[in-house]
């Protein structure tokens, strides 16, 4: 009866609010996210699709509901991608176009990010922006420490999130205090601030000029501006209270409001799933290709979703989501006895840790429990203390205890089809039960644990310390979460150090994994599982009093979220003219646009009608013969409209790359996982991809060759090799004292950018075709198109508005994706759309190439070193692209800094059955500098002595010559180096770290400093040229157009600065639309960091050509302005466009015949000096400080330059550090999106960061005396892995280990902690992982 009333109030429309606006839908369907909805339907394109999967934040928006217990309006941030639209019903959505705009007004929040120089690329900006606003609507005011707990969730791979920090911590409470404090201190800064460069930090500066952005002219922030929460959704209980049926074609939605509804449900459907925060079933369905015809949503039914405090403790629905557990457990923190909490405590402290904000706001307990991850992070917590699960099903209801016998397999529980998990209950701890959580995950925010464990014990007071009881979980040692049974043989023992051994070992039995248990790590996992038992038993110790050796305390510390300080120091002129704008930090001219989503990237752009959407067909073997391809099921399936398939490519032109040696739809031969075999054209996306999934496809397969090991024994190589030689280098060894070999490895990095290749065709009328695309080379593009298409250059235009960061994965990579919409538009006379998702981008793609270098070093006694031999190989994949270049600039930077008289050294070209690797930031250089870091330490350690004096030794002079006989004129590298020191305080701090280090047993800190030397230049006569066009209106107003895209490096900022100069106009008269081959034709890549170079330069002679025309008129007229001189041109009738072109001066080094004394422009340097903090016994660590000392020159824009070091460094900390590429031994990759491959998070940056720009450097080599910097800085990263290195050789040596060591990059949490080398790890096998390959 109950169930037939609630029927009554079925409803089959959705209703909800967006930015204000009442939204009732009643074509539902339940497969649509609301980030689809707000996309398509409501064509709100400020929030992106970055991942799609809840890792990187992109698509953030605040939701906002009306809690009728609280009477509280609740606002929360939420990842539109896994949000299903159907949960939205009631609610009020907030996207950032709701919050401001440029054509209206900025928010606070928008204009803070993009004044401080936050926003380059500004494809993450908008979820950045939602995320602080959403803090913002809870707390006016915020505290610094909420600032970190609220971009968790939110990625960013331009800016090394230090801008936006700098930016945001304007709105807090610290920041107003520090405000305060230097108010009352005079502007001497302290405390918060305090800076390493002393007088000369850039926010001490007197005047604005100096500072690269005045908070003060900041918009202040008003709370009660904010937009009303809309009053109906306040006032009505209707929406709450309205059962909910959506059908879709595939799927039906179920919203039931009573647990008697919801349980005739569950019985109708049994295998219906259960939708808490969607954000396990969301990636299941998007990624893994999962199904759920029935959908039910019971977040309204009462039980689901009250929580309970009892006397005896916490009784939580399962719909409960983690946020909201974790608030009232802070309450329960703060009312009761501290041992009565100790749950709530380590469920409080592993919350931290557990995703970010969007997820925990939505994600539920229920759905944790049941999704039944073996690294769940708090299923650990309920097996150990047992917690009781309340069943039910129309049947009655069960209380089953969540101990070992819960989880009957991977991802299976007890829990019976048709019944649901109703409640979970915790009790309260007594006085002698003590409670540990910890986790150990590849980034300490937003990440999956590695290996996680519970602690749950019982111990009797003094003077026994008899364990009376002991249940200790783990995830991420078995296929389930699993209790440890022999740990229970400790019962009856002391809590005492004693205990230990017999622990490790109880723990080593029960906890067996085997070579190829998923996950890999083996090794490591287990003595995980050790350190982690260790840190609890001194974490209880401690608590119990006894007695601990004071270094022993080291393992207790955590690396707890700190205010990050920042300094930026850069030079000025003051006798500059207040109108140059040259030099000065000048805000990224797109910035506001990004800040408020207007900005358009290529998926934003509106659907054309008839537009159809192309979805790829993968192969799925790394080495395979094709024996064939059934799309005919493909076809039938809803909305396909049509496919591409090699056929469709003309006879003898399924051919590209840049050797010929790839094909644009693989025919026969599979040579690699993510080839394209074809497309399916549908008119919606949703169903293109769906109906690729019907492709089949049969495979002969073949033994695929994935290593650069395997490739040198079965001599899988390009037949192409770099070599360079100088000098007599085996009479130097003959001569040398000491001689000495060494390896260094560096592994794959993946781009990362943020925004995924996209790109859009749109034929037109004969032939021609417009091509919208996300990509670094349109001209490039737009040539190969033509031979594609049988077509003349000059009926295709390639367009590029902006790309959302390329970072070089969008270079060549992405000729072939717009020859797949190129050639389905012509085939289909419609426009077409190819948008990869995130892990089709990842894995698809290729990253950075994964370096081996083996070198010999010959040197004497003060450490001079006079000869090297090396021998480098990269995996190329299976195909060359540019790896040859990207060796050869490898090469020619392989000893980096130092100047080495005789040399012999040679780069081989693996061929590998792995996706084509290419350019990535840096193009060989961060392996190849690295190698050479490798090798000044290995002669340091060697003769013990000094690094910094075997560097000095080493360094380049002015007019030394590189390895390819090119002099190093204007070398600063030695400034750059000594002020660095000086700068980082080096000598003392190395010294406080020696004492650190003496004192702490389980923590080691070290400090290390390292250098780049980087030539300039593409290295090749033809990509060394540039043009712009200049068209002047008769207002006045220039549109600039030149060959350089704007992917967030600032290029055009740069670029309209230049032109501003020349011109004598404000840089508001001049504008940059787009870059399109139908304005500037032939241009070069937009790569290897000269584009400010060679593009400025066209920029200024297309100015200085106006300039010429218009002299007269402003000689006649000195005392008109600009707009009256332009009119007085028109009328007398002056060309008033122009272009501009520039090539620079040849260069001569041949590399066949290894002539010539020019390969580079000119050199940039700069030198970095990183401290860090590691934890021993998890391989954890912390980058305490970083100075960076860079040579940009005289800088065009100091404040995108700056954001170019700090957001390079970042990147350059993810490949040496964090990032890791995880691949089977059968080619695929394991690692496909945010959620499994780590780039560093606003966490992750060093807590103090301070850069300065060297002054008193120019450069006549380039523009107004800048140099390039978009490489170069990435490299300086290195002195993080070397500083690990340093803490990690402290940590050797007090195990007696004092030999050298190999620590290969990146430096991750397990090579850290299987390097230390302690008593623990000496436990464990070292059993090789045949789960994964070590290394590629
Ligand atoms: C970006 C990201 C980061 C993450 N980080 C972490 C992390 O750090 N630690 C961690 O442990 N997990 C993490 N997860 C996993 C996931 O978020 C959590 O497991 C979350 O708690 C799942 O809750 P949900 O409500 O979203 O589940 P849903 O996706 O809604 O449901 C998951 C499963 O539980 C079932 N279910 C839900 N409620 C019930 C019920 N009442 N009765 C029966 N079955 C039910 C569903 O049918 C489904 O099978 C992460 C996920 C993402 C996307
Ligand atoms: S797109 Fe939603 S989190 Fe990445
Ligand atoms: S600005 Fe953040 S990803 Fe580009």
């Amino acid at each position: 009866m109950a169930f037939m009333k609630q029927r009554n109030r079925e409803s089959e429309t959705l209703v909800f609010y967006v930015n204000g606006k009442k939204i009732i839908e009643n074509v539902v369907n339940p497969e649509w996210t609301l980030l689809v909805y707000l996309r398509n339907k409501l064509s709100l394109c400020g929030t992106k699709l970055g991942c799609g999967e809840g890792g990187c934040g992109a698509c953030t928006v605040m939701v906002s509901k009306y809690d009728r217990n609280t009477q509280e309006i609740i606002h929360y941030p939420v990842n539109a991608c896994l949000a299903p639209v159907c949960s939205m019903h009631g609610l009020a959505v907030t996207t950032v176009e709701g919050i401001g705009s440029t054509k209206t007004k900025l928010h606070p929040v928008q204009e803070r990010i993009a004044k401080a120089h936050g926003s380059q690329c500004g494809f993450c900006t908008p979820g950045i922006v939602m995320s602080m606003y959403t803090l913002l609507r809870n707390q006016g005011k915020p505290k610094m420490e909420d600032l970190d707990v609220t971009f968790q969730g939110n990625l960013c791979r331009c800016t090394g999130y230090r801008p936006i920090i700098e930016g945001y911590k304007t709105f807090t409470e610290d920041w107003e205090v520090m405000q305060a404090t230097n108010e009352i201190s005079n502007g001497k800064v302290n405390g918060l601030n305090g800076c390493a460069m002393g007088d000369k930090c850039c926010k001490l500066q007197p005047s604005d000029d100096n500072k690269l952005f005045v908070p003060s002219k900041f918009v202040p922030y008003d709370k009660s501006q904010e937009p009303i929460f809309p009053p109906e959704l306040k006032l009505t209980t209707v929406y709450d209270m309205q059962s909910l049926v959506f059908k879709g074609n595939n799927v039906t939605w179920y919203k039931p409001t009573s647990m008697d509804e919801l349980l005739q449900l569950t019985q109708k459907y049994p295998t219906a799933k259960i939708i808490g925060g969607n954000t396990e079933v969301g990636v299941e369905v998007k990624f893994k290709g999962q199904l759920y015809p029935v959908l039910i949503y019971p977040s309204h039914v009462k039980e689901l979703s009250q929580i309970e405090v009892t006397t005896h403790g916490i009784s939580i629905g399962a719909a409960v989501t983690l946020d909201k557990i974790e608030s009232t457990f802070k309450t329960v923190i703060k009312t009761k006895p501290e041992w009565e909490t100790r749950i709530c405590q380590a469920v409080v402290e592993m919350l931290h840790w557990f995703a970010g904000k969007q997820i925990r706001s939505v994600a539920s307990i229920g759905g944790n429990i049941m999704t039944g991850s073996p690294i769940s992070d708090l299923n650990p917590i309920w097996m150990a203390i047992g917690a009781r699960l309340h069943l039910c099903s129309v049947s009655g209801t069960r209380t089953v205890l969540m101990d070992e016998h819960f989880y009957t397999g991977y991802r299976k529980t007890i829990v019976n089809p048709g019944e649901i998990l109703q409640a979970i209950e915790i009790p309260f701890t007594h006085q002698n039960q003590y409670v540990f959580a910890h986790k150990q995950s590849r980034r300490r925010d937003d990440d999956i644990a590695i290996v996680n464990c519970a602690v749950n014990v019982c111990i009797s007071k003094s003077p026994e310390y008899k364990i009376e009881d002991i249940n200790i979980a783990f995830g991420g040692m078995a296929a389930t979460t699993i209790l440890s049974k022999k740990i229970k043989q400790l019962i009856g023992q002391r809590w005492e150090e004693k205990m230990l051994e017999n622990a490790y070992q109880l723990l080593l039995d029960d906890l067996q994994l085997s070579e190829a248990a998923p996950g890999g790590m083996v090794a490591y996992r287990r003595s995980l599982a050790m350190s982690l038992f260790f840190r609890t038993y001194l974490n209880i110790s401690k608590q119990l009093n006894h007695c601990i050796d004071s270094r022993n305390l080291s393992a207790l510390d955590k690396f707890t979220p700190k205010t990050p300080k920042s300094s930026q120091y850069f030079p000025v002129d003051k006798n500059q003219l207040g109108s140059d704008p040259i030099g000065r930090p000048i805000v990224h001219t797109n910035a506001l646009n990004q800040a408020t989503g207007e900005a358009v990237y290529t998926d934003d752009m509106p659907r054309y009608e008839h537009e159809l959407q192309l979805a790829l067909i993968y192969t799925k073997k790394a080495h395979a013969k094709i024996l064939s391809v059934d799309i005919s099921n493909a076809l039938k399936h809803p909305n396909v409209i049509d496919y591409v398939l090699p056929e469709d490519i003309p006879e003898g032109l399924n051919i590209c790359g840049i050797f010929g040696d790839e094909e644009y739809f693989r025919a026969n031969l599979v040579t690699s996982q993510y080839q394209v075999l074809g497309g399916i054209l549908a008119t919606d996306l949703l169903s293109a991809r769906k109906a690729v999934n019907f492709v089949n496809v049969t495979y002969e397969e073949l033994k695929p060759i994935i290593t650069i090991e395997e490739a040198i024994e079965n001599n899988s190589m390009f037949t192409f090799e770099a070599k360079l030689d100088r000098g007599d280098v085996a009479k130097t060894f003959s001569n040398c004292k000491h001689i000495l070999s060494g390896e260094a490895r560096t592994g794959y990095q993946e781009h990362f950018y943020m925004e995924p290749h996209a790109y859009l065709a749109v034929p037109r009328e004969a032939e021609e075709i417009e091509i919208y695309c996300a990509n670094q080379e349109h001209a490039q593009t737009q040539e190969i198109l033509a031979k594609l298409l049988g077509i003349k250059q000059h009926k295709i235009v390639v367009k590029v508005k902006r790309v959302g960061g390329a970072f070089g994965g969008k270079e060549m990579v992405g000729r072939k994706y717009a020859g797949y919409v190129a050639l389905a538009a012509k085939k289909t006379k419609r426009p077409v759309r190819l948008v990869l998702e995130r892990d089709e981008d990842m894995a698809g793609t290729g990253g950075r190439n994964p370096f081996l270098v083996k070198y010999k070093l010959g040197f004497d006694d003060n450490g001079r070193i006079h000869a090297v031999t090396v021998e480098s190989y990269l995996n190329a994949g299976h195909s060359a692209d540019q790896s040859f270049w990207v060796m050869a600039h490898g090469l020619s930077h392989c000893t980096n800094s130092m100047c080495i008289p005789n040399v012999d050294v040679v780069g081989k070209i693996c061929k590998t059955n792995l996706p084509t690797n290419t350019s990535f930031r840096g193009f060989g250089n961060p392996q190849t500098n690295f190698a050479a870091e490798c090798m000044i330490r290995d002669v340091a350690e060697y003769l013990k002595k000094d690094l910094i004096e075997i560097a000095r030794i080493n360094m380049y002079n002015e007019g030394d010559r590189t390895i390819y006989n090119q002099p190093i004129i204007n070398c600063n590298i030695r400034r750059c180096f000594e002020e660095v020191l000086v700068n980082s305080d080096f000598y003392k701090r190395k010294q406080e770290i020696e004492e650190y280090n003496k004192v702490n047993r389980w923590r080691k800190r070290g400090i290390d400093i390292v250098t780049t030397t980087y030539g300039i230049g593409y290295g090749y006569d033809s990509f060394q040229q540039a043009g712009a066009l200049v068209l002047i209106y008769k207002d006045g107003s220039v549109l600039l157009t030149h060959g350089g895209v704007e992917m967030g490096q600032g290029l055009h900022t740069k670029m309209i600065q230049v032109a501003s100069k020349v011109l004598g106009i404000p840089i508001d008269m001049i504008h940059t639309s787009e870059v399109s081959t139908d304005k500037v034709p032939n241009t070069i890549p937009t790569a290897a960091s000269v584009s400010s170079d060679l593009n400025g330069m066209a920029v200024k002679n297309a100015c200085e050509k106006i300039n010429e025309r218009l002299e007269p008129i402003k000689s006649k007229n000195p005392n008109d302005h600009w707009e009256k001189w332009i009119q007085t041109a028109f009328d007398q009738r002056i060309s008033l466009s122009a272009t501009g072109f520039y090539c620079e001066p040849p260069v001569n080094f041949d590399w066949f015949t290894k002539t010539g004394d020019k390969l580079h422009n000119y050199y940039s340097f700069g030198a970095s000096v990183t401290e860090v903090e590691i934890d021993c016994l998890t391989g954890d660590h912390k980058i305490l400080r970083t100075d960076i000392v860079m040579d940009v020159g005289n800088s065009l824009n100091p404040a995108i330059d700056i954001g170019q070091i700090e957001g390079g460094f970042i990147q350059g900390y993810g490949m040496y550090v964090m990032e890791e590429m995880v691949v089977s031994p059968d080619g695929t990759f394991l690692t496909k999106g945010p959620g499994a491959y780590k780039i560093p998070g606003f966490g992750d940056i060093p807590i103090e960061f301070n850069v300065a720009l060297l002054a008193n450097s120019s450069n006549p080599k380039a523009v107004y005396s800048s140099k390039a910097v978009g490489e170069p800085p990435l490299i300086l990263a290195s002195s993080a892995i070397f500083a690990i290195r340093e803490a990690i050789k402290a940590a050797r040596k007090e195990n007696g280990i004092e030999e050298n060591f190999r620590l290969n990059a990146p430096a991750t949490a397990e090579r850290i902690r299987m390097a230390c080398e302690d008593h623990l790890t000496k436990k464990v096998d070292p059993i090789k992982s045949t789960w994964r390959v070590e290394h590629l």
